[in-house]
């Protein structure tokens, strides 16, 4: 099968934030050989190549991209049991959901937190995805991935991978190199669902048992949906990219100088020995943004103040003259540099390390 060019294609509509101009070249890869072809392409044009999950996690340039877009759509899903444990082997073109939807039917447990998170099987080593006490690295066994230096297929093992907080090997020190084609998960047969999360624990206040990992799973979801951090059909409040910052980690030191500043009441959150995560959301509250502050057509969620929205017919200069704001304040007040949390694409340099640098 040879992979089907498309050019100038809109990119906002394939995106959450519904931002961003045009791809001048756009593939869509249903198979591993396809993604060959699609590389292929890219190199014979001399243009960079971009690879395309679900665009949840992703803000695209007015101007567009300039290169190839690859949009990975690789399917399937196989299943491997013994006694204890089932790996799962998921196509990257997967939905994310819909593959923790069948795990927890199966009653497979490890991913049951992970629940109503928007984004395709691909997009998950990434940036390794996680909420609630889990995150995908907890449970991955290994990536399969085509890497554009060898243009060969290679399998890498979770250590080769490097998790650490919403960051792997593919989005820091190889970015750019693989291309995820499938992941495998090894999951818990009839395990116990993991409730370590305050906010999930208090969902079950008045149970006695133990809760299912399908109750785990709707219990997420209404977690999700209240801090608008579910993707409902015409909501306003869902045309965002999820977290917009990431949540600072920071040195013990750091974090004493910062309490100084906010009050005890800063949130703190376990991370690497000698490291304090705290979260950008509250930060961002203190800084004085409320939820549902609006600068022209881009705001903050009514619901969580860590979700910038486009209120409908925003741009990406909108996005970034709202998080710039943001990020100024933030620092000004307490002295954090907020980093984004999601991709940028076909942004000019300056912009990038203006918003990525620390
Ligand atoms: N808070 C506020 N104002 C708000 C919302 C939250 O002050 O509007 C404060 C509260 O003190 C709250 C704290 O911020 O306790 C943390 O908020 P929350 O529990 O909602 O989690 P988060 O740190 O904002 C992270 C992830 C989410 C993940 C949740 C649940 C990041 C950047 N975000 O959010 O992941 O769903 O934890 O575990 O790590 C994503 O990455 O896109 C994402 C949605």
């Amino acid at each position: 099968m040879k992979a089907l060019i498309h050019e100038n294609v809109p990119l906002a509509p394939l995106t959450t934030f519904r931002i961003g101009g045009r791809a001048r070249y756009f593939i869509d890869v249903p198979t591993e050989e396809t993604v060959h072809d699609a590389i292929c392409f890219a190199k014979q044009k001399n243009l960079p190549s971009f690879v395309l999950g679900g665009g949840s996690n992703l803000l695209v340039a007015d101007t567009g991209f300039s290169g190839v877009v690859i949009k990975v759509d690789i399917a399937g899903l196989e299943w491997e049991s013994d006694r204890h444990t089932t790996i799962v082997r998921a196509g990257a073109g997967e939905e994310w959901d819909r593959l923790v939807a069948l795990c927890v039917e199966r009653d497979l447990a490890g991913i049951e937190c992970l629940s109503g998170i928007p984004g395709s099987v691909g997009g998950t080593p990434v940036q390794n995805v996680g909420a609630y006490g889990q995150e995908v690295s907890d449970v991955l066994t290994n990536v399969r991935a085509y890497d554009r230096h060898t243009d060969s297929v290679v399998e890498l093992s979770r250590d080769e991978c490097r998790f650490t907080y919403r960051a792997s090997l593919f989005n820091t020190t190889a970015k750019d190199r693989y291309i995820v084609l499938r992941v495998a998960y090894s999951l818990r047969n009839h395990g116990t669902p993991s409730i370590r999360y305050h906010d999930v624990q208090r969902e079950f206040e008045d149970k006695s048992s133990t809760p299912t990992l399908a109750e785990v799973r709707a219990a997420v979801r209404r977690i999700r949906a209240r801090k608008a951090m579910l993707l409902v059909e015409g909501d306003p409040d869902c045309r965002s990219a999820g977290s917009f910052f990431k949540n600072p980690i920071i040195s013990e030191g750091e974090f004493a100088n910062l309490q100084l500043r906010a009050g005890a009441g800063i949130p703190r959150y376990p991370a690497a020995p000698g490291k304090v995560k705290t979260a950008a959301a509250w930060l961002i509250e203190h800084a004085g943004f409320s939820k549902g502050y609006s600068l022209g057509p881009a705001g903050l969620s009514t619901k969580h103040t860590l979700a910038l929205v486009n209120r409908g017919g925003a741009d990406a200069e909108d996005i970034l003259r709202l998080a710039r704001e943001i990020r100024d304040r933030v620092y000004d007040r307490f002295g954090v540099k907020l980093i984004p949390e999601p991709v940028f694409l076909g942004f000019d340099s300056a912009v990038c390390s203006e918003f990525f640098m620390l």
